[in-house]
């Protein structure tokens, strides 16, 4: 199955576990890069509110197409209990280019049921499979189970 990753992430989390899939999956990986600055305090600050009030932004433009793959596996970080604002505007801006999704996303400790459920109806097709991996797992490397339970299920 011919596979992309796109992901968002600010400090990193979400991109070491991107790498990983690719790796596993020998498929193309897709960083969804922002043009606002979200670094430091001010951007944490600003985040978490454009993301709370379920804002887009202004992306750089994608590498990848979608629909040149069997599936898409999104991945972003938990901001506000919901999707990063970067994730939320690469789905807005390709969802009708999916031909099946997968999610995953790290998180320091909670919202991925309610964000993959909203990434889901965003896009408006069930996905395949989520994994929610936590920042402390993916700093220890302690996610190798979840990552393979979650490719089991996706039987790719
Ligand atoms: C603005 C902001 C809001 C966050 N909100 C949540 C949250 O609601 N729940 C949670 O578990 N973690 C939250 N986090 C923690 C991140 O989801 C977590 O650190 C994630 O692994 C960061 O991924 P990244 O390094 O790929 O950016 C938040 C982080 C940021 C920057």
């Amino acid at each position: 199955m011919k596979t992309l990753i796109a992901f968002y992430s600010r400090t990193g989390t979400t991109k070491k576990i991107a790498k990983v899939l690719a790796e596993k999956l020998g498929a193309d990986l897709e960083e969804i890069k922002d043009t606002v600055d979200r670094s430091g305090i001010k951007g944490y600050l600003i985040s978490g509110r454009d993301a709370m009030k379920k804002k887009i932004t202004k992306l750089e433009p994608a590498r990848f197409n979608p629909a040149d793959y069997d599936l898409t596996i999104i991945g972003t970080p938990i901001w506000g209990g919901n999707m990063s604002v970067p994730t939320r505007t690469y789905i807005s801006e390709q969802k009708y280019n999916f031909k099946s999704t997968a999610f995953f996303c790290t998180m320091g400790s909670s919202g991925n049921e309610k964000t993959f459920s909203e990434m889901e109806k965003a896009i408006g097709k069930k996905s395949l499979g989520t994994l929610a991996i936590l920042t402390r797992e993916a700093a220890t490397d302690n996610f190798s189970v979840k990552v393979n339970d979650f490719l089991e299920a996706l039987k790719i």
